[in-house]
């Protein structure tokens, strides 16, 4: 690896200040306590206290009471007044998977995944939606958001594809510091939420096939993952060119955004784990780029690194991981790590290189100084980020294909089929509620159909399954992916389902033009519709103000989205990106301008 050979945790680069005061007071405990950061569920507030811990964490899913802004706020509080009753009183910094909007919770505004706000090509749009979604996570008391996720999918069978911007590398450099700026704002510790570039480096270039139990036998909780995580957390065997050129770059814009934190990632690259590469995570990241915020840990991937877990926790914190996320026994690893100090296993050097990264960060929010504005609890899911949320729908729709027939104009007869017109926990997918998301109403929302019938002010019929003998002008079918999350979405087919291909025959049949809307985190093999549908419109994951997608359809909006990722016809094309079959796949920047713009009053 070339780069610079210096290791760049003797060069901090943060002038004296309170933080260098506070270190010089903080016992190696309560340094290696800055160091932990655990799951909310495994600690009390008063243990936080007691163990000066540096962060508590939601993982995906993990909601306080009843999943309400107001219970999360006063859940969060009460880590933080946990925190302030330790000796130093150093407050934590409450993290959280805000990355679709708030999503862990109920009422939050849920904006369409990245995949999405890749199609839409707009750094504005999407610094406006971190904005919108720091203010409601911030009004929850959480300072800290596991996004930007700076992933750059390869292969559409990786579940978290969906995560990504783009296949683009210059996309999602552009579209991840804008996110950096959103998060972060102007005026950190105000309105601010510390982002986290996330997971360094070169993850959606894993190989199929290379993950699950054939990277780590020992860890058992494997068993119960089923037969899916085939990529996630796999190898990378890129060599050095492709993994700096394709993958480093939305890092490095990361970085000059001034993101304050990164995430490593499982994967391994030429089998070494992302967790332990300190040419990567220290020389690269902090020397090379020069990145002075910390680096954290993902969820017990230290665990993965070797079956000793004394072993695991030496070679992730010297290769340049600043905090782990534990995230369960965190006494264990306060002990452990007090173990490989006083064994000289890790130096002090690097403990304090660690703490003073955490310190400095927390400065900026105004941790440090008390400073930060309270942000009331009205801005969760309020009209305005709604309103933000539905423009980004609009604007991140892609017509795949139109035979003319867009637009469906007020008037004419149309019918309508398939769950997931009218479903929005398909249209939020995972992240969403809970860790892998749900189906039905499982927050506030509103649902394409709901949006077509505005459109149109008309009832239009609306069945599942496509059933029913009634004739009509406009048909409009929506295909879908069910929810899912990580590895657990890793998919080796994903050709639509029978039963969906049967709602589309049974609409066709019935017709005169049909309108097929696809609700996915990816592009999914469209073959058997192809030739017969005469309108493909991609609306990913939009989020809770799906009916965006109606103005789309009606012709209220203009629509200038475009793929961000390639969207192959055959599974044969997915597994080989050289095969020759035809049709050839729809090619990043693929879809159809509508700027004809109909008002509801005109026709
Ligand atoms: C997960 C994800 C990571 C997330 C973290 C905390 O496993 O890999 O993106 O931020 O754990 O939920």
């Amino acid at each position: 690896m070339s780069g610079r050979s210096a290791d760049a945790t003797s060069d901090h680069r943060f002038p004296p200040s309170d933080v260098d005061r506070l270190l010089g007071q903080m016992t190696l405990r309560e340094k290696i306590g800055q160091m932990t950061q655990v799951e909310f569920g495994s600690i009390t507030p008063d243990q936080v206290g007691e163990w000066a811990i540096g962060s508590v964490l939601s993982g995906g899913g993990g909601n306080h009471g009843d999943g309400s802004a107001a219970d999360w706020r006063a859940g969060v509080d009460a880590y933080v007044e946990g925190s302030l009753q330790s000796r130093l009183g150093i407050p934590i910094v409450y993290g959280t998977d805000a990355v679709h909007g708030h999503n862990n919770v109920l009422g939050a505004t849920i904006f369409p995944h990245h995949i999405g706000l890749g199609a839409t090509r707009d750094p504005h749009l999407v610094e406006a939606i971190a904005r919108a979604s720091a203010l409601e996570t911030a009004a929850t008391g959480a300072r800290w958001s596991f996004a930007p996720c700076l992933a750059v999918p390869q292969d559409p069978r990786w579940g978290r594809t969906y995560e990504g911007f783009s296949e683009d590398p210059s996309v999602v450099s552009e579209l991840g510091a804008a996110a950096v700026r959103g998060w972060q704002g102007t005026d950190l510790p105000a309105s601010g939420v510390l982002a986290c570039a996330k997971h360094f480096v070169g993850e959606g270039a894993m190989e199929w096939g290379s993950a699950g139990r054939a990277r780590h036998p020992w860890i058992d909780w494997w068993d119960g993952w089923g037969e899916e995580w085939q990529i996630d957390q796999g190898n990378i065997s890129l060599d050095e060119a492709a993994l700096r050129s394709t993958h480093l770059p939305p890092f490095a814009a990361a970085v000059a955004a001034g993101v304050a934190t990164v995430m490593a990632c499982y994967a391994t690259w030429r089998h070494v784990p992302l967790h332990a590469h300190h040419q990567l995570l220290t020389n690269v990241l902090k020397g090379e780029l020069g990145f002075d915020g910390f680096v954290v840990s993902d969820w017990m991937a230290v665990n993965q690194i070797d079956a000793d877990f004394e072993v695991a926790v030496e070679r992730s914190i010297n290769a340049g991981v600043d905090m782990v996320m534990v995230p369960f026994d965190f006494r264990g690893f306060i002990e452990t790590v007090e173990r490989l100090v006083v064994e000289g296993r890790i130096s002090v050097q690097r403990v304090d290189d660690a703490v003073r990264r955490i310190l400095h960060a927390k400065d900026r929010l105004g941790l440090l100084s008390g400073q930060g504005d309270e942000v009331p609890l009205d801005v969760v899911g309020c009209a305005a980020h709604r309103a933000l949320a539905r423009r980004a729908v609009v604007a991140s729709a892609v017509v795949l294909k139109d035979d003319g027939a867009l637009p469906i104009r007020p008037g004419e007869d149309v019918v309508a089929a398939g769950v997931a017109l009218d479903d929005i926990g398909l249209s939020c997918g995972g992240w969403t509620i809970s860790w892998d998301g749900g189906v039905g109403p499982i927050t506030d929302g509103r649902t394409i159909l709901d949006g077509l019938r505005t459109a149109l002010g008309a009832s239009i019929p609306h069945t599942a399954d496509g059933s029913g003998s009634v004739r009509a002008t406009v048909g409009v079918v929506a295909v879908h992916e069910f929810p899912y999350v990580e590895g657990g979405g890793d998919r080796a087919n994903l050709n639509l389902p029978d039963d969906q291909v049967e709602v589309f025959r049974r609409v066709r049949a019935r017709v005169d033009r049909l309108i097929v809307v696809v609700v996915s985190g990816r592009p999914v093999v469209l073959a058997p519709i192809l030739e017969d549908a005469d309108a493909i419109v991609a609306a990913w994951l939009p989020g809770s103000e799906a009916d965006g997608v109606g103005d789309v359809l009606t012709g209220l909006a203009e629509v200038g989205g475009r793929l961000p990722v390639r969207w192959q016809h055959t599974m044969e094309q997915v597994r080989d990106n050289h095969t020759t079959e035809l049709p050839e796949p729809w090619p990043v920047g693929h879809g159809r301008t509508i700027t004809h713009r109909r008002t509801k009053e005109t026709s």
